[in-house]
């Protein structure tokens, strides 16, 4: 069956063979010293059929760290772990990048290197329950503003992830500023209350965003950097009072960057990523104000995906659950074949179960 989504595309210096990328996921396996374990070797490598594999989100220093045993890329050891998974996509024929993380004020004292609260943007606790080193939950606390002092090393600190991200041999990055982490917080008002140039107006609340991707983009170029929002998203307690307004400004604040790909989460009810009620759908006018590639997310199917990249909204499309669950997705869209339900039982932590062991069309076959 032809599609559009079968055809390749270039975002950037990035030679895409498909149009469906593999969604970043956190699987929260890494080992000590918050190194990436060496079964997502196989794990990356089994699913290197997606036109582009973007990493699982990966911590850019130890303050930026909010969940357990999640990837970081700042040390020596995280790096040298990380290079025998892109060598391992390499090897399969697959393209990886990082998705370079700072969790903001989504995080506990437990993570912080000094024991003390995370710092945000703004002094203002998210709404919900943070994740213990042991897996079980308790609520948010009320995070540290960052200082603007600090604000510029936390910009170093990208940059020297950017490097080291080089180093383990990723083919690019995206950084993530989705789902209520620490760029998303300075980007939205109801997380962001600042009144230096780094709060208040949309201007100022975008140029950490604008000023992260920098950081980046003098590491890599722009043609191997990405960016990933979620302008409607509620994740990690977060709001806006205008969204349309908030993103179109964001996206055209990128623009000039000439970046590789914007990827937007923007799925539909009852999606549990989908915004609030009556929320505006902006993919088509942010596409529009980025004037680059657009890499569509949330909850897609097979058709939902080509009636995006069809009518517009989306050059390409990015694919989670059902990669997780199905590492020859790309085969199976292709196909039409029945997809492997998800064990959401072993999404995060564990072993090899639910991660390396999805059985691909062929091996299922085999097994029957
Ligand atoms: C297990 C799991 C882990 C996730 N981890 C991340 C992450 O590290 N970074 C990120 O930007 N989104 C993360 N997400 C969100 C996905 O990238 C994606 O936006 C979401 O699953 C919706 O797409 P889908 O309906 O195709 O699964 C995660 C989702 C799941 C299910």
């Amino acid at each position: 069956m032809s599609s559009p989504l079968f055809e390749p595309i270039a975002l950037g210096a990035l030679d895409l063979k498909n149009r469906v990328a593999m969604a970043p996921m956190t699987r929260s396996r890494a080992g000590a010293g918050e190194v990436i374990n060496v079964t997502a070797a196989t794990y990356y490598a089994q699913r290197a059929g997606a036109g582009l594999i973007i990493s699982e989100a990966t911590q850019i220093s130890r303050s930026g760290q909010g969940y357990p045993n999640t990837p970081g890329v700042f040390t020596e050891d995280q790096v040298a772990g990380w290079k025998v998974v892109t060598d391992a996509v390499h090897a399969a024929g697959g393209l990886i990048v990082a998705q370079l993380w700072h969790v903001g004020r989504v995080s506990l004292p437990d993570y912080q290197p000094d024991g003390g609260a995370p710092v945000g943007a703004s002094s203002i606790a998210a709404e919900g329950q943070a994740m213990k080193p042991d897996f079980s939950m308790t609520p948010f606390v009320t995070p540290r503003a960052l200082t603007e002092a600090e604000i510029e090393g936390v910009l170093a600190d990208y940059a020297h992830a950017a490097r080291q991200a080089k180093a383990a041999g990723f083919d690019g990055v995206e950084l993530h500023g989705a789902n209520g982490y620490l760029v998303d917080q300075f980007l939205r008002d109801g997380s962001n209350r600042r009144t230096d140039r780094w709060g208040g107006p949309v201007e100022n609340r975008a140029r950490f965003l604008v000023e992260a991707t920098r950081a980046l983009v003098d590491v890599w170029g722009p043609e191997r950097v990405g960016v990933r929002l979620s302008p409607t998203g509620t994740s990690n307690g977060m709001s806006d009072s205008d969204p349309a307004a908030t993103f179109g400004h964001a996206a055209a604040a990128l623009k000039p960057f000439g970046l590789a790909f914007l990827h937007l989460i923007e799925a539909e009810p009852p999606h549990p990523m989908a915004g609030p009620e009556g929320s505006p759908r902006l993919a088509r006018a942010l596409r529009e104000a980025f004037g680059g590639p657009v890499m569509l997310n949330g909850g897609l199917t097979r058709a939902t995906a080509e009636a995006a990249v069809a009518d517009g909204r989306a050059d390409l499309v990015s694919v989670g659950i059902p990669f997780l669950a199905n590492p020859d997705l790309v085969d199976r869209w292709k196909t039409g074949a029945d997809l492997n339900p998800a064990d959401r039982a072993t999404f995060y932590g564990g072993g090899d179960a639910g991660y390396i062991d999805y059985p691909t069309r062929g091996q299922a076959a085999q097994a029957a």
